[in-house]
């Protein structure tokens, strides 16, 4: 049931540098009501990534920046509550950019379908969502792994490097990740089937990198940048091919960014980098999410959703992102799919 009301979490102050809950305002609205050719949606999940820091920076990005008092960007997974449009019946399931809020009328055509055949409807801002294609993408379309490459994914335990690691490892990719626990760090070996992992905040990561691949990483999957950065490119190999997927470790230094520091690893190894967005291959994400869903229901592909309920609570879930206090993809639960 609800009181006709709608929350929306807007920036309210620009953060200079870690994100806090000053920089976040709860508004309330009424619901507004579909127009011809709008749906009505209603969120379900609201999926929590890393690129919204950047989309509070003032700096030129690929995406336009907020403003303050705009609502946070993002996507949703609603349902539809009322349709003005043959494209979309009441109760579908869709996907939408709608940003941080409870409800929207939106053009029925840009909210996407999300089939439920091919897996629990949260995983469409998930695995089978931008992070899974991010994976799926970063690693055979920009590195290109063969057998017997070794891989190192950072950020392992999260949406992405998790599964990037275990696409590595059924091509036969020797595969090292890091992350910032000993129990992430078990979790991508003991259960996702990871080859090593390294703790990043705790251990030498070069001195370990050097110790588990002694004829250096042939790919490199970097979603971190700065130190992490640093360690790899001490330990490459002849042609290594490096894909640039984020740069996490820098999302809240707004004037001291670092990192690879040591480019002329580079020029000795005939090095390659590519940077790349998961929507540079967008007409394939169905190929790529058909596929992904097989394999996790064969059982070769595992994913971990980090659920955090209650729409109220999702600035200090963001928050928590930027520092690794998540633990898998993180969704906001907003309402249940039955209202
Ligand atoms: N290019 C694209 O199209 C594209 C698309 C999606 C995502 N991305 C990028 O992919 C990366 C991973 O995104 P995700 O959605 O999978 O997030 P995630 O890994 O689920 O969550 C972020 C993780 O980053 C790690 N982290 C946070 N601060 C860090 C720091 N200072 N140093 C090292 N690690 C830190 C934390 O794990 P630990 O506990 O291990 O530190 C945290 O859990 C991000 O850089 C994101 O911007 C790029």
């Amino acid at each position: 049931m609800t009181d006709g009301t709608n929350r929306a979490w807007t920036m309210a102050v620009r953060p200079e540098a870690e994100p806090s809950a000053e920089t976040f305002a709860m508004t309330e609205t009424a619901i507004p009501t579909a127009k011809h050719g709008e749906v009505l949606v209603r969120t379900l999940y609201m999926s929590l990534d890393p690129y919204m820091r950047g989309r509070m920076r003032v700096a030129k990005t690929y995406a336009a920046s907020l403003q303050p008092g705009d609502v946070i960007t993002g996507e949703v997974i609603a349902v539809v509550e009322q349709s003005e449009s043959p494209i979309h019946k009441v109760g579908d399931t869709v996907r939408a950019n709608i940003g941080w809020q409870e409800w929207a009328a939106i053009p029925a055509h840009e909210a996407t379908p999300v089939n439920p055949d091919l897996g629990p409807v949260s995983t469409g801002v998930g695995i089978l969502g931008m992070p899974g294609m991010t994976a799926f993408f970063g690693l055979n379309a920009v590195l290109m792994p063969k057998t017997g490459d070794t891989l190192v994914v950072s950020a392992a335990s999260g949406a992405v490097g998790a599964i990037v690691g275990q696409l590595g490892k059924l091509q036969g990719c020797f595969v090292i990740g890091t992350a910032g626990s000993n129990e992430k760090c078990r979790y991508i070996v003991d259960e996702l089937g990871f080859d090593a992992a390294i703790n990043y905040k705790t251990q030498d990561i070069s001195a370990e990198l050097a110790r588990l691949a002694p004829d250096g990483v042939n790919i490199f999957f970097d979603n971190v940048g700065g130190a992490v950065s640093d360690a790899v490119f001490e330990n490459l190999t002849l042609h290594t091919r490096i894909a640039i997927c984020g740069q996490i470790s820098q999302y809240n230094d707004e004037e001291t960014a670092q990192g690879p520091r040591n480019l002329m690893m580079l020029t000795r190894n005939r090095a390659t980098v590519q940077g790349f967005l998961v929507y540079d291959y967008e007409l394939d994400h169905d190929m790529a999410k058909a596929r992904m869903s097989n394999w996790i229901k064969e059982g070769k592909l595992k994913y971990k959703e980090d659920v955090v309920d209650g729409f109220e609570n999702a600035p200090e879930a963001f928050i928590g992102l930027l520092t690794g206090k998540n633990f898998g993809k993180l969704l906001v639960k907003v309402s249940e799919e039955i209202a």
